[in-house]
């Protein structure tokens, strides 16, 4: 009889794919419904466990009602996973094992599937080490640290035949979806243009001193797949966000969230031009992204995208300090932060407002929506055990992570991308080309 750690073992060599929703070659209906196994638990092992990963472990925690426990927990701060393994202990009650290298934990049978909260340029190889070591994977945004990785990934997830969500959370939850469908069945009529945007009022991240790497710290596993660079103190922890190396700037950050659920209620792929101005306007310090930025995206059929955003001001439009509005011939729609929508009609009379109970913490950088990300995490559970779709799918995810690249390119080099809007390549520009990848560190390269 097959069982479902056979399953696991075959999905790991890469024998079988599973197609969403499908039954795999060689097994019969019932028998998938028995491995997948609707009763049996979810394992699950973090990697990167400080702010964004601490709340992911506590909230996979929660969810041991519905069958999921975290048993291993890995991050190259040990401080952080020590801090991390006493979080799930106080929610679940269970002992975690403790890890300092990636390498080593994925060798482990001691669970099926891992959460990744690592900072941007450790995403994507971490995925793919995971999927090669057989283990299913909630990938937080952005997918990647450039478009290359987009596409190792999706190679990668296909090979290996594993289940990939991405926290883009905002698609599982429940009013948003709901205003998504709205959309869709012509609530504002044909929508022309979908605007984003995102406040936030974020300190200097000074001037970094070298100075010698702390006890607590693998500097050279934080590093990874990074070209070496000698350590400074103003980057681990958060502010290798703003940094080219290792970050993505605002537009990954947060960017990414809004644009994916333009993308989503638009029912847009990838547009014809990109255009990114703005720059470094507050303090002077080790920033390198822009702390003030709008892009511009145009698409073949017409249709336009815009993204703002403000790092260092706090400000609002429409009320919110982070959202979107779609543009329509009836009339407009606007999801702000949280799980809310309003309709307006082409007076910007509100027509209709659907509100929740379930509150988005605006300020609150780490775990903003914790009661809601419970969607989420169930939605990946059915996709393990019964085959369910995705809300955030690698590739859906991909797409929206590339149109955020593609800006931040965009903006590094100046000028206007013209785009291949069949796959998101980038059209007759060496210098802007050099940047759909990195550079890796010798030994570090990415395959799928
Ligand atoms: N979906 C959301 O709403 C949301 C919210 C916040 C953050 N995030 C995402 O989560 C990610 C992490 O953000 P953060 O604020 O927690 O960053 P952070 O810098 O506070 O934490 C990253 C952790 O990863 C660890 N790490 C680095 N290399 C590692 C490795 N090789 N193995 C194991 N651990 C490693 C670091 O030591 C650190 O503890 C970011 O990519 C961010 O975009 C998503």
């Amino acid at each position: 009889m097959n069982t479902r750690r056979q399953f696991i073992k075959k999905i790991a060599v890469g024998t079988s794919v599973l197609s969403l929703g499908g039954v795999l070659p060689g097994f019969s209906a019932s028998s998938y419904r028995n491995i997948i196994g609707s009763n049996e638990r979810i394992r699950i092992a973090g990697i990167g466990v400080n702010s964004r990963g601490n709340a992911l472990a506590r909230g996979f925690a929660n969810e041991k009602n519905k069958g999921c426990i975290v048993t291993d927990l890995c991050d190259v701060d040990s401080r952080a996973t020590e801090k991390c393994i006493k979080t799930v202990q106080e929610v679940a009650g269970n002992k975690v094992r403790g890890h300092g290298d990636i390498r080593r934990m994925l060798e482990s049978d001691n669970f099926d599937a891992v959460f990744i909260a690592t900072p941007d340029h450790w995403h994507a190889p971490a995925a793919v080490m995971a999927m090669k070591a057989g283990k299913h994977v909630y990938l937080e945004k952005p997918t990647s640290h450039n478009p290359g990785e987009n596409q190792v990934l999706i190679e990668t997830e296909k090979k290996y035949g594993k289940i990939v969500q991405v926290g883009n959370q905002r698609r599982s939850w429940p009013n948003v979806a709901h205003a998504i469908k709205e959309l869709h069945d012509g609530i504002i009529g044909d929508i022309h243009y979908g605007r984003s945007w995102y406040f936030n009022k974020r300190p200097s991240m000074g001037i970094g001193k070298s100075t010698p790497v702390p006890g607590w710290l693998n500097w050279e596993l934080w590093q990874g797949p990074a070209p070496r660079v000698s350590y400074k103190d103003n980057v681990v922890h958060y502010d290798w966000h703003w940094v080219w190396h290792w970050g993505t700037g605002e537009a990954l950050n947060n960017g990414m969230h809004f644009v994916d659920l333009l993308r989503w209620g638009m029912q847009l792929g990838y547009p014809s031009k990109v255009t990114s101005t703005g720059g470094r306007y507050h303090h002077q310090d080790d920033w390198e992204t822009p702390d003030t930025q709008l892009v511009n995206f145009s698409f073949v059929n017409g249709k336009t995208m815009t993204w703002e955003s403000q790092s260092c001001i706090r400000s609002s439009i429409s009320g919110h300090g982070s959202g979107v509005t779609f543009y329509g011939d009836k009339g407009s729609l606007t999801i702000g932060g949280g799980n809310e929508y309003q309709v307006f009609d082409l007076d910007n009379k509100l027509v209709k407002h659907v509100d929740s109970k379930l509150v988005f913490e605006e300020g609150n950088l780490v775990n903003p929506t914790q009661s809601l990300d419970a969607y989420h995490f169930q939605n990946f559970f059915d996709a393990i055990r019964k085959g369910a779709k995705l809300n955030s799918s690698l590739t859906e995810a991909c797409s929206s992570t590339q149109l955020m690249q593609l800006s931040n390119i965009s903006h590094r080099i100046g000028r206007t991308l013209n785009i291949d809007h069949r796959n998101g390549s980038i059209l007759n520009d060496k210098e802007a080309s050099k940047l759909w990848k990195r550079e890796y560190e010798k030994g570090w390269e990415l395959e799928a």
